[in-house]
């Protein structure tokens, strides 16, 4: 076949578009792309190479780090790291802001990750993905962490990568969103799913239940009217769906439509949600909105927060544009 457009065809013909695009943010994909495909080998290798389980440390945020997110935070840092187009990175397994080692070049680019969302379902051999989140910044300079702290709506490209079924990368510069499948015969990402778009509609919602009693009332009438079905006030009946793999949940959206719920709850007033603004909720936000949907705390847009700390959490709701306008509704009425 030859009218397969890889990744880098797409990137280079979207990028000679712009009038002040110099290549280099072409290059940084790339490496980008090179570490998720290391990454996507590893992982479907898993115990054949020794890569599962747990690494016996904690990350900054207190979860438990497993072996393959400490290898796949070297991998991410070890692709981008040497190659003059970035300032710095941050990582969700490193407590500080990532320098780029004396003696290479710095560029004009930040790169935010988390090298391995969903890393509680690697041992079970469910879905697992790299997040990243691709900010500007002054050129030369060392960055200080203030220099990260910019609003989700200043990102410059999004994307992530679902190591599933098959690997793929969705990927997000402000002009729509494109999902791309890892040839494994010829190593190249091909694109497969152009334009991607949430349906406005939906009948299908995801939350992790198990937390409801720590919901605020919002969410709690949402999620309580979704389950009356037919009989109650929305008079339809709702699926759920959870894979506790946010890329994974992320995707089954942009596939068929839906609504993710990782809300403010009440357990720990200085954990406001679980997800981490600068690179999960703000990607997330940036790709959803992009394909037509909506990402919210309830309270504000994500993409308008002017975040306070690398690691900082937030409550996120996204999905279809119709349930997200309904929830962020109940928030209006009750708060
Ligand atoms: O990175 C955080 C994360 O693993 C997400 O990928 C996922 O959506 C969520 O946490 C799952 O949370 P829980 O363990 O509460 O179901
Ligand atoms: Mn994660």
């Amino acid at each position: 076949m030859t009218n397969k457009v890889t990744l880098t065809q797409f990137i280079i013909e979207q990028q000679r578009g712009l009038p002040d695009a110099s290549g280099t943010f072409t290059l940084l994909l790339n490496n980008i792309v090179t570490a998720c495909k290391k990454i996507s080998h590893l992982v479907n290798r898993g115990n054949l190479v020794g890569v599962l389980g747990s690494a016996g440390s904690e990350n900054v945020q207190g979860e438990v780090q497993k072996k393959l997110d400490i290898i796949t935070n070297d991998i991410m840092v070890e692709a981008l790291n040497w190659t003059g187009h970035l300032a710095g990175m941050a990582s969700e397994e490193v407590d500080e802001i990532i320098t780029i080692p004396a003696g290479y070049p710095k560029g004009k680019y930040l790169a935010l990750f988390d090298p391995l969302d969903g890393s509680s379902n690697i041992d079970i051999n469910l879905a697992v993905g790299t997040i990243f989140s691709i900010l500007r910044c002054r050129e030369g300079i060392d960055p200080e962490p203030e220099d990260f702290l910019r609003k989700g709506a200043e990102q410059v490209c999004a994307g992530f990568v679902l190591y599933g079924p098959s690997t793929m990368m969705i990927l997000t510069t402000g002009h729509g969103v494109n999902g791309f499948t890892l040839d494994q015969d010829i190593g190249e990402f091909i694109l497969t799913h152009p334009n991607m778009r949430i349906p406005e509609e939906t009948g299908e919602f995801a939350i992790n239940m198990s937390n409801q009693r720590f919901w605020e009332p919002p969410v709690q009438r949402y999620i309580d009217e979704c389950l009356q079905g037919k009989e109650g006030v929305r008079e339809k009946d709702f699926n759920m769906r959870w894979v506790a793999s946010l890329v994974a949940d992320v995707y089954r959206i942009l596939t068929r439509g839906g609504v993710f719920l990782y809300p403010y709850d009440l357990r720990d007033r200085a954990k406001p949600g679980k997800l981490r603004i600068m690179y999960e909720a703000n990607p997330m936000a940036f790709i959803v909105e992009q394909a037509g949907g909506v990402c919210s705390t309830g309270r504000e847009r994500i993409l308008d927060i002017k975040p306070t700390g690398i690691h900082q959490r937030v409550p996120v709701i996204l999905g279809s544009k119709n349930e997200v306008e309904r929830i962020v509704s109940y928030h209006q009425d009750a708060f």
